[in-house]
């Protein structure tokens, strides 16, 4: 699979769940879990869409470097998401040190996405062919 179809469809998904869950949410007028909703819907969704937007725009990308930003990324928002849904759920702070380290690798992706965005690297492919 090629990186910006990975983060996209992640989006995608991100995107599905997150809108369900702001359903569920007004259906049942409960509004408990509105901050692992939006995290979902702006890590999950909005990030990674970016993410993928810029792939697949930037012609030359480092692939190992962005396997590794896009994997990590998506265990940082899904990490979060989820030990901040069941802290919010419960009541309980059991799962607070998760959310800390979903947190680590949200913005460890967002560090290495900056390195992959400034340095140019030997190592490089081209996204898509050039246009003959
Ligand atoms: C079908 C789509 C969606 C539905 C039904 C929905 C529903 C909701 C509901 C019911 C709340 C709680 C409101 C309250 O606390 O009074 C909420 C909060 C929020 N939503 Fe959504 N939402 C949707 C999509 C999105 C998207 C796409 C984003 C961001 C890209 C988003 C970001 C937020 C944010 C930032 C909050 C505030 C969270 C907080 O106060 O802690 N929502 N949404």
């Amino acid at each position: 699979m090629r990186i910006e179809k990975y983060c996209v469809s992640v989006a995608a998904i991100s995107a599905l769940c997150g809108m369900s869950l702001g359903i569920f949410m007004a259906s049942h007028h409960d509004f408990a879990l509105a901050p692992a909703h939006a995290h979902l819907n702006l890590l999950g969704w909005v990030s990674m869409a970016l993410y993928g937007l810029w792939y697949r725009g930037a012609g030359i990308v480092r692939p190992r470097l962005a396997w590794a930003q896009a994997i990590v990324a998506t265990l940082g928002f899904v990490i979060m998401v989820v030990s901040l849904g069941l802290v919010l759920a419960t009541g309980k702070p059991d799962y607070e040190a998760a959310i800390g380290v979903g947190a680590v690798f949200t913005v460890l992706g967002m560090v290495l996405f900056l390195v992959q965005v400034v340095t140019d690297g030997s190592h490089v492919r081209l996204a898509r062919p050039l246009p003959a």
